[in-house]
């Protein structure tokens, strides 16, 4: 299977619209080789034709864009895209859905209960999309499996995990299973895996489990410090309390990285839905030369893996 990251890119991206921290300025002049990055997506195929679109970016037209070769052109018209899953309701995940109503059949739409309600009540995607192609909907189930024609030699599990809902769901401050999902991405011809997780702020026995069987391990590395938009005086919440671990451990507790340092030696390990305060961004940052020291890599926008 084919997995390209469309956008690496917390909500906001890089350059942030409306931000001038250090590595916003820099991507925005092109100074320096800090590349700027799309928000959060990305997508999988077993033929390199027929796309399976994990996350649905703000940015999902300017990615499309930047890949010609998921136009296949069959028809009049026509999209790479087959069906889109979604690990949350984030509006960073979710708005993308809006610039495809354009289909000329409902949209194969994969996500957890949950999320269905808050994309027909807080931010009503699903409804609204109803008065143009519309969406035919599939709940996602935490724990079974199942595969969207027509790449049906991949095989999908979401797993629930702790991380947060968005603002407008009822659910902001007492998670429910199915909020937040990771995929175990699985090619069943060439037995391959991988395990995909934009928001994760908790990791489980379970979680860890799944992160163990990978052979590529694409993971939130929106933060560097749980402290760092606080430092930035951009916010008051700590990384948890936006649902994301921080790359580096606090207090005894583990980060990102010292989970990561628990995979097996073969698997390649990617940071992804990085924060544009995230220092990682500069690679000749000593926090870049820290992650490559662990074996760590940083997605960036148009990045590929052949598994
Ligand atoms: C998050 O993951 O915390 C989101 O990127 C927030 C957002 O999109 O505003
Ligand atoms: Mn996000
Ligand atoms: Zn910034």
């Amino acid at each position: 299977m084919q997995i390209r990251i469309l956008g690496s890119g917390a909500g906001g991206g890089l350059p942030q619209w409306n931000c001038n921290c250090e590595n916003c300025r820099r991507a925005r002049n092109r100074r320096g080789d800090i590349l700027p990055r799309t928000q959060s997506s990305i997508a999988v195929s077993s033929d390199g034709v027929d796309w399976i679109l994990i996350n649905a970016s703000p940015d999902l037209l300017t990615q499309l864009r930047a890949h010609p070769d998921m136009q296949p052109a069959r028809a009049p018209r026509d999209s790479g895209i087959a069906a889109v899953v979604l690990c949350d309701a984030q509006i960073d995940h979710v708005t993308g859905l809006l610039m495809l109503r354009e289909r000329t059949a409902p949209l194969p739409l994969y996500a957890c209960a949950p999320v269905f309600e808050d994309l027909s009540s807080g931010l009503p995607v699903v409804p609204l999309l109803g008065h143009y192609s519309g969406v035919e909907a599939h709940a996602i189930v935490p724990g079974e499996c199942f595969t969207i024609s027509p790449c049906a030699s991949i095989r999908f599990t979401a797993l629930a995990v702790d991380s947060k809902a968005p603002p407008y769901s009822p659910h902001r401050h007492a998670a429910v299973p199915g909020d937040n999902i990771a995929l175990l991405i699985e090619d069943v011809k060439n037995n391959t895996r991988v395990f995909y997780a934009p928001g994760l702020e908790k990791i489980s026995d379970e979680v860890h489990a799944a992160m163990k069987e990978a052979d590529l391990v694409l993971v939130d590395g929106t933060f560097w410090r749980a402290s760092e938009m606080i430092d930035h005086g951009f916010s008051t919440k700590h990384a948890a309390e936006m649902g994301h671990l921080a790359l580096c451990g606090e207090g005894g507790d583990r980060g990102m990285i010292d989970w990561l340092d628990t995979l097996p030696r073969g698997a390649r390990k990617v940071l992804t839905h990085i924060n544009n305060t995230n220092p990682v961004l500069d690679p000749h940052s000593a926090e870049y030369a820290q992650l490559r020291a662990h074996g760590i890599e940083v997605a960036h926008d148009g990045m590929q893996f052949q598994l």
